[in-house]
């Protein structure tokens, strides 16, 4: 195990003060086995460094909100521009209007654009928008699906009482005619169905819509009055530079965005078509910070350079390349890998590992030789990934197959 008395130090310090010393998916106790470190110190490009100076090659990308990798040049020096005329302020700043021009142009069915700091935010509000377009109560999510930290979608029991989820309805991903049946039996009933572009449940391999699932979903929401929302928080802009609908071709009525949006700047987005206007102006929307100038400043950057440079097409190529390196090295050791989901945000998965030791296995390993890979939740390819840092990764990665073959 990699040196981590800071770390411990620091967490025993966190616990007096913070329930539970760090907490959702930052804890150990619900995902991150303890040879990970528990606090960063810095961050550049695809490393960063935890409080005991380990250096790390990441490969979470703060889960996902990272996408042109920390500390970006030019993100960075077009937020300092702006921090220096200030951030939240009595009225909202130019660039809100900026970032809504740029996302309704990007994005092709939307006609307006929101903002909140958090994708959970945006993922209750859109349901909210829903439900008063349509005047109709429930609500359908695919099982297993996270939609953010509110009583009616969060993972936890804590806190939460019956009628949090007595309007909500889930159906098994994929299953068009479980689907179809809660239309039936709810019929004129249902303001919306929130699903995400792929099924990237924690702890289980992810899984990709089936040839006619979306165009399924897409006519059964039309023909029952339904709206549809794409929650595209953590794939968004991974996918596709306009938005993970069109990855998949389907054109949903709003969409949410967040974490890659503002390249580690707290900012999400929710974006729809222009007969949801009306209900989007009338839902009560607002938060302290929420029209923070500096992290718009950091998603307007954040999306120029991804429309500039296709970045999305670059990180799901880098993803194939590294994933496919990494499958074909486990090969090499007798070990049967899977990187499941989309190559630039891919879970892995060992056939057979329904215990998860395997898994957890690898990963502990791989930490030993500076691979931050996380056993539980998909991983995150950043365009500062390149040839080099994968190069390197594999073949750390190899180190650890063959040590993992070792230990047999
Ligand atoms: C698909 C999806 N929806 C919503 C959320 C909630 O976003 P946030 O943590 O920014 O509130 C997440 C967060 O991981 C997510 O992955």
């Amino acid at each position: 195990m990699r040196s981590r008395s800071n770390s411990d130090q620091l967490f025993k310090r966190a616990a007096s003060v913070i329930p539970g010393g760090t907490y959702g998916h930052l804890s150990p106790a619900s995902s991150l086995p303890r040879h990970f470190a528990h606090f960063c110190s810095s961050g550049k490009g695809v490393y960063f460094h935890d409080v005991d100076q380990n250096e790390w090659m990441d490969f979470m990308c703060a889960y996902g909100a990272v996408i042109h990798g920390y500390q970006n040049p030019i993100i960075e020096s077009a937020i300092e521009k702006q921090r220096s005329v200030g951030t939240v302020f009595n009225h909202p700043h130019e660039v809100s209007i900026e970032l809504a021009e740029k996302l309704t142009q990007l994005v092709d069915f939307a006609s307006w654009s929101v903002f909140a700091k958090n994708g959970s935010d945006l993922t209750t509000w859109s349901i909210r928008v829903a439900r008063e377009h349509t005047k109709r109560t429930f609500v359908v999510k695919a099982r297993g699906a996270y939609h953010g930290v509110d009583a009616w979608c969060d993972p936890g029991m804590g806190g939460r009482i019956e009628s949090d989820r007595a309007d909500i309805l889930e159906f098994e991903w994929n299953d068009l005619e479980q689907l179809e049946g809660i239309f039936k039996a709810r019929k004129d009933q249902i303001a919306a169905v929130i699903l995400t572009p792929y099924h990237h449940a924690a702890f289980a391999p992810s899984v990709m819509p089936e040839e006619g699932f979306w165009a399924g979903v897409r006519n059964l929401c039309h023909k029952n009055g339904t709206i549809l929302v794409l929650d595209d928080v953590r794939a968004g802009w991974r996918l596709h530079e306009k938005g993970s609908h069109k990855y998949f071709g389907f054109s949903p009525d709003m969409t949410v965005y967040s974490k890659a949006l503002g390249n580690g700047y707290a900012i999400s987005a929710c974006v729809g078509i222009p007969e949801l206007k009306n209900a989007a102006s009338e839902v009560f929307l607002t938060g302290s910070c929420w029209s923070d100038a500096v992290a718009m400043r950091a998603a307007l950057t954040s999306l120029e350079i991804c429309e500039k440079d296709s970045v999305a097409s670059l990180v799901l190529d880098k993803g194939k390349y590294f994933c496919s390196g990494l499958e074909n090295l486990a090969l090499e050791f007798n070990f049967k890998l899977r990187m499941t989901g989309p190559t630039s945000m891919p879970y892995p998965w060992f056939d057979g590992d329904d215990n998860l030791y395997r898994i957890q296995n690898f990963c502990q390993i791989a930490s030993k030789y500076g691979l931050f890979f996380h056993p539980h939740h998909n991983w995150f390819i950043s365009n500062a990934h390149d040839q080099v840092s994968l190069d390197k990764a594999l073949a750390l990665a190899r180190s650890s197959f063959e040590e993992m073959q070792n230990e047999l």
